[in-house]
């Protein structure tokens, strides 16, 4: 099988979907590895390094498309790019094929085997390809980095010849990965974190971090679906959680937000009256902005300052972390590779497996993945 690691083309990417230590374990399955010039560049990783892997260097992004088997990419394809793709070659990277249907279209029509990692079951068999935790959490990560370097004072409490500073106080709002990451990141700078989450189970997890949790009195059933995911609430609910969270915002020096549903616009949790209630000075550092964001002051793609707070809208974290963020990603994507690779070559996906029937949204002219289906029709 002729594997194919392109330059991304998007904007603002400095990911790359191989590396050379998932490429030199690709070599040795057997598999021919194509890698575009200047692919790895922006991840500080060298054409060189990838020959010494042992994948040939393709100088056409064209070339590359057009003769892969299998496409590895951080972003969706362009639509430019479809027309250059090898016809019923397979593509693995995320798709968001529910905000793509154009994409999924011209790639159905293409006979593209198109497999997208975003709509990954959450399931402890596909921990190692879970590319949205190995993102989120480097995300959650850097959100704390970028508000420590725009808060105007320290996170850590400190005791000196000057007299004692207290602490900074931090809330995190949704503890999932990029949450839990963001509490122990400020943990480690010394900041005091409280953090809410709708689903209770996070409690724990967010204690066992060293977090103040507050409950927002949801249920088990209520608050999350079977794959673990917050459920949508009611408008009163939230205008209740609204009110919770502006009670502990005058303290705040922070607020992180990670608050999403899945396939809906984030909710609305921080409102302007809150952002004016907060202490002069702060920051709010919106994860959820590219489903909308959890704060409407927020802009998306920029760092802004209303109320004399500083808002964080900046989007692709982990594409600013871009050594790190590629060396797990291409883990991810190489785990999935493994999972695939044997049933594409024998023309045998099992479609009833629960990864298989998630993930692959386009094959042999037809859509498989339920929701974009549906979404098409
Ligand atoms: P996410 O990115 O979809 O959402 C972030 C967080 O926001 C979630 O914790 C969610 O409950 C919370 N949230 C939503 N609405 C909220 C509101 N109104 N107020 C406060 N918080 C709110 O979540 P993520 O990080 O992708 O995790 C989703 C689920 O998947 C979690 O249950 C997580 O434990 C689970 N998971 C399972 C894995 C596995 O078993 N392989 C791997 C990673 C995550």
């Amino acid at each position: 099988m002729k594997i194919g690691i392109p330059k991304e083309l998007a904007p603002q990417e400095s990911r790359v979907a191989g590396t050379p230590e998932t490429v030199s374990k690709m070599v040795k399955a057997g598999m021919i590895v194509s890698v575009e010039t200047q692919a790895g560049v922006s991840a500080f990783i060298q054409d060189q390094d990838y020959v010494q892997a042992g994948a040939t260097i393709q100088t056409s992004h064209a070339s590359l498309l057009g003769e892969t088997d299998c496409l590895l990419k951080v972003q969706p394809p362009l639509l430019e790019e479809v027309p250059q793709i090898k016809e019923h070659a397979a593509v693995i990277g995320p798709l968001f094929p529910l905000r793509q249907l154009e994409l999924v279209k011209q790639l159905r029509a293409k006979n593209i085997t198109a497999f997208s990692l975003d709509l990954l079951p959450r399931i402890a068999r596909a921990q190692s390809m879970d590319i949205l935790s190995s993102m989120s959490n480097l995300a959650g990560y850097k959100s704390v980095i970028l508000a420590a370097d725009h808060l105007n004072k320290i996170f850590p409490m400190m005791t000196t010849a000057a007299g004692t500073i207290l602490p900074a106080k931090i809330i995190v709002i949704g503890a999932g990965v990029a949450g839990l990451q963001a509490i122990a990141t400020t943990r480690r700078l010394g900041g005091v974190v409280i953090a809410f989450d709708t689903r209770p189970v996070a409690a724990e997890q967010v204690k066992s971090l060293g977090a103040d949790f507050v409950s927002l009195e949801t249920s088990h059933d209520t608050s999350q679906d079977a794959g673990g995911y917050a459920k949508e609430q009611s408008a009163e609910f939230y205008k209740q959680e609204q009110d919770i969270i502006h009670r502990y915002i005058r303290e705040a020096d922070v607020i992180i937000t990670t608050a999403l549903i899945p396939g809906k616009p984030a909710p609305i949790l921080i409102t302007e009256a809150m952002v004016k209630d907060m202490k002069t000075g702060g920051v709010i550092v919106d994860l959820a902005i590219e489903q909308g964001g959890n704060c409407p002051l927020t802009e998306a793609g920029k760092i802004v300052v209303k109320h004399n707070i500083t808002l964080i809208g900046l989007t692709n974290l982990p594409s600013t972390l871009p050594i790190h963020a590629s060396q797990l990603y291409a883990r991810n994507l190489l785990a999935f590779l493994n999972y695939v690779a044997k049933p594409l070559a024998d023309n045998a996906l099992d479609l009833s497996d629960d990864i298989i029937k998630n993930c692959l949204i386009t094959y042999r002219g037809d859509i498989i993945n339920p929701l974009v289906k549906k979404a098409l029709e």
